[in-house]
């Protein structure tokens, strides 16, 4: 079963207790080493690509990619997500190409800016009302929806939207039941980026055991989870980079937030810093160098050992054939039936 929704994942994942890593694609290779890595590690995953992604890709290559992915690779379940979307264009867009799940991020109003250049964050009765939107059209599709409650940082951070806010717990019910979301984002600190904390990471782990309580049957979703790991800070700098340093998600935390319930954990800067060190290694290393295949190459190796380290340290890796064993006993029920 290869392409699978979101709902079906997190609901899997939830059962068993584990986090299915979404991670971020905007090219060939990104798609290539994140697929390489579920396969060595036996893992579901969710490849998600950014407006700007689809941008980036003119949306075609992007849809050709990700089918790539999937023909390549019948026995993975994979699910190719929307993120961050704006509204319900780019959602009506992305299930147009055959995405099997969106985000709308309704948290923020993308479509208008300030005074000052920056986008108001969204009331409370906004966010529901462009959320459910989206529900009501992707469910007519099949296609799974995740919304978000509260703002972060980096993207969604002060030179973005006019307010940062954690999720308010009590909205969180009447949000869920409203909306029909399958999967709701919490902001508990985390920034997007790669400079989310200047010292020790301050995480609102608490909020997510309130919101699990508030509503037991939707997944919850943690955005900003790229753990900045400070070697490979000092492997970019190594190479001529200019990083400063600053904290990310430590595993360990990212461990004990999916114990507490959260089921989907985005990552794109720890992957945007591997291929990052590995093209100026071979830069410094071989200044003559100018065929692509030779930078890019070692980039999308050193992406897959990352990727399938968080598949491991998510607790997705072995999870692939369980989804097999799933689809083999419909197939058993249906032929019994007809
Ligand atoms: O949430 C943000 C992701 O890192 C995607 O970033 O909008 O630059 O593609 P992007
Ligand atoms: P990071 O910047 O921490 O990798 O977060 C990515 C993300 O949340 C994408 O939606
Ligand atoms: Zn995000």
């Amino acid at each position: 079963m290869p392409l699978c929704t979101m709902r079906q994942m997190v609901d899997h994942a939830r059962k068993k207790k584990y986090g299915v890593g979404a991670y971020n694609v905007n090219n060939m290779e990104q798609i290539q080493a994140i697929m390489a890595a579920a396969k060595e590690t036996q893992s579901p995953v969710i490849i998600q690509a950014s407006k700007g992604a689809l941008e980036y890709t003119n949306l075609i290559y992007l849809k050709h990619l990700m089918a790539a992915a999937v023909e390549e690779n019948p026995e993975l379940p994979i699910c190719v997500h929307l993120d961050h979307g704006p509204n319900l264009k780019t959602c009506q867009e992305a299930i147009a190409l055959g995405f099997t799940s969106v985000m709308i991020d309704g948290s923020i109003d993308y479509d208008t800016k300030t005074p000052e250049g920056k986008h108001p964050a969204r009331s409370f009765a906004d966010n529901v009302r462009v959320t459910k939107e989206v529900v009501d059209y992707a469910h007519q599709f099949g296609v799974s929806v995740e919304g978000e409650l509260g703002t972060l940082g980096g993207i969604e951070d002060e030179t973005h939207t006019d307010k940062v806010l954690l999720t308010e717990p009590s909205q969180v019910e009447e949000f869920v039941k409203t909306t029909g979301v399958d999967a709701l984002a919490l902001a508990i600190g985390t920034s997007h980026g790669a400079y989310k904390f200047k010292h020790e990471p301050v995480l609102a782990m608490d909020l997510i055991t309130e919101c699990r309580k508030r509503a037991p049957d939707t997944a919850f979703v943690m955005h900003g989870s790229s753990s900045v790991p400070q070697e490979l800070v000092a492997e970019v700098n190594k190479y001529g980079g200019k990083m400063p340093n600053a904290m990310g998600v430590p595993i360990a935390s990212i461990q004990e937030a999916v114990r507490r319930g959260i089921q989907k954990i985005n990552v794109d800067t720890d992957g945007r810093m591997a291929i990052t060190a590995a093209i100026r290694k071979v830069f410094m290393e071989k200044p003559g160098e100018f065929d692509p295949r030779k930078y890019l190459g070692p980039a999308r190796d050193a992406l897959q050992a990352l990727i399938a380290s968080k598949m491991r340290d998510f607790g997705t890796a072995g999870h692939a054939g369980d989804y097999r064993v799933k689809s083999l006993r419909a197939m058993k029920s249906f032929y019994a039936k007809h």
